[in-house]
């Protein structure tokens, strides 16, 4: 369903701070059932499963309940994430979700190193970009040209690998601008997506480079079923010392935040 249909851009709102603490995204969609008792019963059931078997290996897809009231869940976190920090973001995930969620069937959090989904209807391996958050630098490049041939062809680099048999949805890589400049991009899917599927999402992530990252210095797209994000800067993981303390820094950097519902 999801892509095929007419988007409404809703709110593009306010410069922020970015912290890996803080969700980089949440929906409580009003549009799904309420919850019953049952069904928050068999919610927290399944967040307690999704805690345990993603915490351990970074991924998980379960159900808990059965008929009008079973309910689908998925965990995953960024791949590249260490499993300390992985499970410590997806604790902390699977309780703001109930906060931030208390009544609705269909919730989802982004934190910038995992994610939870849960819903009453089963969205197992469908591609879904309905609901996007674009967080973009503010900050142009000086050199639109070179900067757009190389990113472009990182991207393409990266989604093919990502999509590809036996790497977890996950691929990231780099490529030298200058003697200065090094661009740095990863890509994800959600795992439970075939490759195909993955390699759709992808591109309608990078498809939305033009509109909400045009010559930006660093921009992310963050889709309920991937995630791209290319920065100027290190950003993912294995990080030194050095390079840990410019990420840090970077997190004082101007993004601004879109987001686009269905
Ligand atoms: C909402 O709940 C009703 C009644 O239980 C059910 O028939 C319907 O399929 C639910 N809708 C969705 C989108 O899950
Ligand atoms: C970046 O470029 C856009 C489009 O040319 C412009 O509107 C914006 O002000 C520029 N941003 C900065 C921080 O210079
Ligand atoms: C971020 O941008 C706002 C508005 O453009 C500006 O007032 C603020 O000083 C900027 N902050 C940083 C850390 O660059």
């Amino acid at each position: 369903m999801g892509f095929t249909h007419h988007y409404l851009l809703i709110f593009a709102l306010c410069i922020l701070y970015v912290e890996s603490a803080d969700p980089s995204a949440q929906l409580c969609n009003q549009n799904s059932n309420t919850t019953t008792p049952q069904l928050t019963k068999n919610i927290d059931s399944l967040l307690s499963a999704l805690v345990k078997a993603a915490s351990e290996s970074g991924y998980s897809v379960t159900s808990s309940g059965s008929n009008q009231a079973r309910v689908y869940g998925l965990a995953q976190c960024r791949g590249d994430v260490p499993s300390d920090e992985c499970s410590s973001c997806i604790q902390t995930a699977a309780k703001e979700i109930k906060n931030m969620c208390p009544d609705r069937v269909d919730a989802r959090i982004w934190y910038e190193y995992c994610f939870i989904r849960y819903n009453t209807e089963n969205f197992f391996g469908q591609v879904d970009t309905g609901y996007g958050t674009f967080y973009y630098n503010v900050e142009n490049v000086t050199d639109p040209k070179t900067f757009n041939t190389a990113l472009g062809a990182l991207m393409y680099k990266i989604n093919s690998m990502a999509s590809a048999a036996g790497n977890k949805g996950i691929a990231k890589d780099s490529t030298k601008l200058s003697d200065f400049l090094t661009l740095y991009a990863l890509s994800q899917c959600t795992r439970d997506l075939s490759q195909l599927s993955c390699r759709q999402c992808l591109a309608i992530a990078v498809g939305n480079f033009p509109t909400y990252c045009d010559d930006k210095k660093g921009c992310r797209v963050i889709y309920s079923s991937c995630y791209v994000r290319y920065e100027l800067y290190p950003f993912y993981f294995p990080l030194d010392a050095d390079q840990k303390m410019a990420l840090e820094s970077s997190l004082k950097k101007n993004y601004t935040s879109v987001v686009k519902k269905p």
